[in-house]
């Protein structure tokens, strides 16, 4: 199990996330779903560390957090949440890849080998020279992820990262998520609203509702023959909220 989460609850002026129990395999790709205030960022911030949770325990392969900084840092940085909206520097994209990489200490040669075959990749080289203020909001969205796993990353998060895109630029991303939980067998957890989204590209299906997880389970057994009648509701598009 790459992550486990026991007990994890979290207040603010009311409780927004109660868990129980939440693993994560590593590998595979987990698609949330659930409606809007349900909790679902307030997650993906918590297994990120991000944000610290009132009360529960968080496993990082069987091991409770670290208590040392420098130890915890480094396990965050085998972590990156992307948002729905991300900041790129006003500079090319190869550069946008490369800053963090330079930033961490690795070599020119390392950097130069790494952002080339990331690009490369992800099917991105044509971009590599544009300024990263003229890219459209889907490429932009590329660059993001790939500068996200740019480095040796366990587990990718990505909050809505196709919310207002078109469907050509969402197949795109779509495609590219899957390639790298493929080649460099990241773990992904990918919030969504687009249920048809999460029955495309995840292996397991987390739905949440009021800071519960409702359900949870294969992809195609939550979309076709869920457990729960609210979970049926909600893939079927007829919740009411
Ligand atoms: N920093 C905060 N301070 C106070 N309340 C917060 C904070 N962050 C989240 N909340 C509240 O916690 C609840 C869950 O928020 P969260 O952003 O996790 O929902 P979500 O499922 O991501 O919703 P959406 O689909 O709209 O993005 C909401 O009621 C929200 O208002
Ligand atoms: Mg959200």
């Amino acid at each position: 199990m790459l992550v486990k989460l026991t007990g994890i609850s979290k207040e603010y002026d009311r409780e927004v996330l109660k868990i129980d129990q939440l693993g994560l395999k590593k590998g595979l790709i987990y698609g949330i779903i659930g409606p809007s205030g349900a909790g679902k960022t307030t997650l993906l911030r918590i297994i990120n560390l991000l944000t610290p949770p009132d009360s529960g325990t968080y496993y990082f392969h069987g091991l409770p957090l670290p208590v040392n900084g420098r130890e915890l840092l480094k396990l965050q940085r085998k972590m990156a949440l992307v948002f729905q909206k991300t900041l790129l520097l006003k500079d090319s994209v190869w550069n946008n890849i490369a800053y963090g990489l330079g930033a961490r200490g690795y070599k020119r040669s390392e950097i130069n080998e790494q952002v080339d075959k990331l690009l490369n990749q992800v099917g991105m080289e044509d971009l590599a020279a544009r300024r990263a203020d003229t890219l459209s909001g889907g490429e932009a969205q590329r660059v993001a992820i790939a500068r996200a796993v740019a480095f040796d990353l366990e587990l990718l998060l990505l909050d809505e990262p196709t919310a207002n895109l078109d469907p050509a630029n969402i197949e795109l991303i779509e495609e590219m998520i899957i390639k790298l939980n493929r080649a460099k067998s990241i773990t992904v957890v990918m919030v969504t609203h687009n249920v048809f989204q999460a029955r495309r590209i995840a292996d397991e299906v987390l739905f949440i509702d009021k800071g519960r997880i409702v359900e949870m389970g294969p992809a195609e057994k939550i979309f076709t023959d869920p457990e729960n009648e609210k979970t049926r509701l909600y893939v079927e598009g007829r919740m009411i909220y």
